[in-house]
């Protein structure tokens, strides 16, 4: 049975000592809900596969509480301080050469000699690392390949009896995951994602480089993921019939990400209309053309990912 916690001190108390015991805790993240292990436990971290059916062990992103922890497993530089200064806590994970010695389990880094940091805002994500003491590994607590979760209701709806609990803090703000940057090279945009490619260029003074197109950049990114049951098409302008409908601004739709053509609403909106839409009637999603500027890189690569052949 997976057991529903709330925000008391004593509910983040139990969610942080089943974490110790080696046990899956779903916990609210400003962009979505993961699936959090003890990230020194290989065990507990391979339960994360198992229970999200991950047909393989991609690198996952490791919670910790502040940059001061960050730093006890990535390689610092200037670059990093700089975007922690700017975006920690909050929608930005770094990927930084592993730390010699960092006691992370293998199975976190994939094997590879860099880790992706993160230290998500949000009291509840903040309170669990607190009151755990120690770094959290954790990606999107949805079953492999599907729609992540932005409320806890997805998250039992897709893992209920698979995980130990589910710290309920109610839907997550932001909507869409983490932007990954990667810092191993020359400072490389690997994911889009909760804070736009702009606002960070604008921090750091200079370009981000691109990932050679068509190449995993990330591994574990596959072209087919957030996929719902239905199909999707995308840049619609014009809805057939039978297809149920995501809107972008103002028009006639099943369900509108944002009316006033607001990204950031549409990104918070996002997963939880193409969960609505999925359980409506019907076989096919279509969706209204996004902008691609802002955190419509992120809505339009997730969308990307959800239409693509499966
Ligand atoms: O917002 C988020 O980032 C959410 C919440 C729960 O924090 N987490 C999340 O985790 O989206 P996940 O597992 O769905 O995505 C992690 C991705 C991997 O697929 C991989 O692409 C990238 O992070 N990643 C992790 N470690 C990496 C590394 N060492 N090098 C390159 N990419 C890495
Ligand atoms: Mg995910």
């Amino acid at each position: 049975m997976t057991e529903r916690l709330s925000s008391t001190f004593s509910d983040i108390a139990r969610a942080a000592g089943l974490l110790s015991d080696g046990k899956l805790v779903a916990f609210p993240t400003e962009t979505v809900y993961g699936l959090g292990a003890d990230a020194r436990d290989g065990e507990a971290v391979a339960k994360i596969y198992a229970a999200k059916g991950r047909p393989s062990f991609n690198p996952l992103i490791v919670h910790v509480a502040d940059a001061d922890a960050a730093r006890t497993f990535g390689v610092w530089s200037d670059t990093a301080q700089r975007l922690a200064d700017a975006f920690w806590p909050g929608p930005v994970s770094l990927v930084l050469p592993l730390r010699k010695h960092a006691g992370l389990s293998d199975l976190v880094t994939a094997g590879l000699e860099s880790v992706a940091l993160r230290v998500p805002a949000g009291h509840l994500a903040q309170d669990l690392l607190n009151a755990f003491g120690g770094p959290i590994a954790a990606p999107s607590a949805n079953p492999s390949g599907r729609i992540s979760p932005t409320t806890p209701e997805h998250v039992f709806a897709g893992l209920d009896g698979k995980i130990a609990a589910v710290l309920d803090g109610g839907a997550c703000a932001v909507g869409v995951e983490s932007t990954i940057v990667g810092l191993t090279d020359h400072p490389t945009l690997l994911r889009a994602g909760g804070a736009s490619r702009e606002t960070i260029e604008e921090r750091l003074c200079f370009e981000l480089a691109t990932p050679v197109s068509g190449e995993i950049s990330a591994p574990g990114q596959l072209a087919s993921h957030y996929a719902p049951n239905a199909s999707v098409r995308l840049n619609v302008e014009d809805w057939q019939s039978g297809e149920k409908t995501l809107g972008f601004g103002k028009m006639a739709c099943d369900l509108n990400l944002s009316e006033s053509g607001n990204l950031i609403e549409a990104a918070a909106n996002l997963f939880g209309h193409l969960h609505l839409l999925d359980a409506m009637e019907g076989t096919r999603i279509a969706v209204a053309t996004i902008p691609e500027t802002g955190l419509g890189a992120a809505i339009n690569d997730r969308l990307r990912r959800a239409a693509a052949p499966r």
